[in-house]
């Protein structure tokens, strides 16, 4: 082993785009804001407030996160991103009504200079909305020009060192790969044509794996999910990861099942419905976008309750996963799930949840986490699907085809491996200053072996 691999020091200042500038992603905006003011508290962030305990230590112990690994601070992120409607992100965030008029006041200024830039937009994918604020491409290859310059420009605009791109976009009618995304050839010709199965996502994607920017997509679309997409990755070393954030009621569902089989308790069915009024509601209240999202939402159960493992409790149960759109309830999603479970000699039992929760104030944190460690993984050049982020996706990406892996435990162990691995690495770096941040000390060698790929 000659060639050494390092993590470079997290220098200078962070872009952090966000393609959709809704609710999600200027929740997310303010709330990085006001916890740089010490005005509010990034709950829920395992950047900012978790710790990675030693193998064996019970998980909560160890050192922060922060202090673990090499991150950018708050401090150096500058937001950005697109929209295909032009509101500045405090006129979004106020419309979305997720913040309080106390937090949205005092980061008010900040807030109301992100303004969008026009996005790429094909209708067609997202039929609920009719975009005014958008680019017009003479084809969909002169759309991914049209976003690199934006990336590029942003980056000297702004003065940024690294770029890093969340897609907090709207969910894009279901879509299965076809011919065109089996390779970057294929996929490039299709840009030129404009071949109408390129989605829109898809030219955010394409766009960002050229400038090389790390990618990673928080909806149920195909925007980085497939063959020609891993293929660039590889190809311009970029990370990708994905897809759909787990939040709410699939957040839920991946705890509670790992209970069910590890005290050999049997499942009959679970029934699981939520009603939600902000625009994400409205656009998953078209019949194709639905069928994205709860391709994603029903996947979760049957890598976790597997029939085939344990026929006598989890053959041929019953899972339906529903959403309605509810407009008085704007961002304050409630969900239900009715459990039928049986015990000893087969008795039945129900668990019965009712979640009322918050959208984007649990999406805001696994944005957050994304972005940063997303930029991590560029520094200690991570190359294509970021696996080991499973942990903040109900479908997370697999690009072998292997079944992934659901169990929120179990992802967080896998999570928990890559960082530790990263932070034997950045421990390097100082070996007299255990909390050291590398950030400030430049980047370290060390053999590939002790790196996980
Ligand atoms: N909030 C959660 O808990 C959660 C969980 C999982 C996934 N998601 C996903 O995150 C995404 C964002 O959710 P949200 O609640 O912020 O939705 P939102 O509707 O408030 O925001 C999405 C934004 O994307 C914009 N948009 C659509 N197509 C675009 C394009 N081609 N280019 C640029 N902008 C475009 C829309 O105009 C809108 O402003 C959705 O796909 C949602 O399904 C959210």
């Amino acid at each position: 082993m000659t060639e050494s691999v390092r993590i470079r020091p997290a220098r200078g200042r962070l872009g952090v785009l966000f393609p959709g500038m809704g609710a999600v992603a200027t929740t997310t905006m303010a709330g990085v804001m006001l916890s740089r003011r010490k005005l509010g508290k990034p709950v829920g962030s395992l950047t900012q407030m978790g710790r990675l305990p030693s193998p064996g230590e019970a998980p909560g112990r160890g050192q922060l996160v922060a202090d673990a690994v090499p991150l950018a601070s708050l401090d150096d992120i500058v937001f950005g991103g697109w929209d295909i409607f032009p509101d500045d992100a405090y006129a979004v965030a106020e419309h979305a009504e997720v913040l309080n008029d106390k937090h949205l006041a005092a980061v008010r200024d900040e807030l109301t200079a992100i303004r969008p830039m026009p996005g790429v937009f094909y209708p067609e994918y997202v039929p609920r909305l009719r975009g005014v604020h958008v680019k017009t491409p003479s084809s969909k290859a002169d759309a991914v020009e049209q976003l690199r310059d934006d990336l590029r420009r942003f980056k000297r605009e702004n003065g940024c060192d690294r770029l890093v791109v969340v897609w907090t976009g709207s969910t894009e009618v279901r879509q299965t790969p076809g011919a065109v995304h089996a390779s970057v050839s294929t996929f490039e010709a299709g840009l030129q044509a404009s071949a109408p199965e390129i989605s829109n996502s898809q030219m955010y994607a394409w766009a960002c794996m050229l400038e090389g920017v790390p990618f990673a997509n928080g909806s149920p679309n195909l925007a980085a999910d497939f063959p020609a997409a891993y293929e660039l990755a590889r190809e311009r070393r970029v990370a990708l990861s994905g897809k759909d954030f787990k939040t709410g009621q699939t957040l839920m569902k991946t705890a509670l099942a790992p209970m069910l089989k590890t005290r050999l308790l049997g499942l009959r069915g679970w029934y699981s419905t939520n009603i939600l009024g902000n625009r994400d509601g409205e656009v998953l209240d078209d019949p194709d976008a639905f069928k994205a999202k709860e391709t994603t939402k029903l996947g979760v159960l049957e890598s976790i309750l597997v029939g085939e493992e344990n026929p006598d409790l989890y053959q041929g149960y019953h899972h339906k996963v529903r959403i309605d759109y509810y407009p008085p309830r704007g961002d304050q999603k409630e969900g239900w799930d009715n459990i039928d479970i049986y015990g000893w000699l087969g008795y039945p039992m129900q668990i019965k949840i009712n979640f009322l929760c918050r959208d984007s104030i649990l999406a805001a944190p696994v944005v957050l986490d994304l972005a940063l460690l997303m930029d991590l993984a560029r520094r200690a050049d991570r190359v294509g699907v970021q696996e080991w982020l499973g942990f903040y996706f109900k479908g997370p990406v697999t690009p072998g085809g292997q079944r992934p892996v659901h169990d929120l435990f179990a992802q967080r162990d896998v999570l928990f491996t890559e960082l530790r691995a990263m932070a034997a690495v950045a421990a390097l770096t100082a070996p007299s200053a255990p909390s050291a941040r590398p950030n400030t000390n430049g980047s370290v060698p060390v053999a590939p072996s002790e790196v996980p790929s």
